[in-house]
């Protein structure tokens, strides 16, 4: 069964399909970057589970970056080319350690099929949200 896209495709009134995060993915950081009180527990969370950790819809890298910098290696998913394009350019600004551990990738998380298995998956959304454990 083919899923449909995933909801950060919209249509505009002329029936062309656009990408939602295209025009939003700056101002997200803008408006949402700084909120941190849910990154302790997903860092902390992380720490405790087998590695490497998933995280699904990890947008520009709000917490896949601290778990990154805490020492462990993370593979962020996203639907979106912008969330990942504004996230690409924070990384860059990490130091070379962070940035190795790091991998993101282009896809939907509703069907997703990675060869490498993760003992500990974030979904995090501004708020702590459902983990689970799989290997
Ligand atoms: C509100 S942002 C949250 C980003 C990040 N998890 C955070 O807490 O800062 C939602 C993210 O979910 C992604 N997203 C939505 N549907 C998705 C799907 N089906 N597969 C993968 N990513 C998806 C969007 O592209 C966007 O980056």
């Amino acid at each position: 069964m083919r899923l449909p896209r995933p909801d950060v495709f919209k249509v505009n009134c002329l029936g062309e399909e656009i990408e939602f995060y295209a025009k939003y993915a700056d101002i997200y950081e803008l408006q949402f970057a700084h909120i941190s009180d849910d990154v302790e527990f997903w860092v902390k969370l992380a720490k405790r589970f087998p590695k490497p950790v998933l995280e699904l819809a990890c947008g520009t890298g709000r917490i896949t970056i601290p778990i990154a910098r805490a020492g462990i290696r993370i593979t962020g998913l996203d639907a979106s080319r912008e969330m990942l394009r504004v996230f690409k350019k924070k990384l860059e600004k990490e130091d070379s350690e962070v940035r190795r551990r790091v991998s993101l990738k282009l896809g939907d998380m509703r069907d997703f099929d990675f060869k490498e298995r993760f003992g500990f998956i974030v979904d995090g959304q501004r708020k702590p949200a459902i983990s689970m454990v799989g290997s």
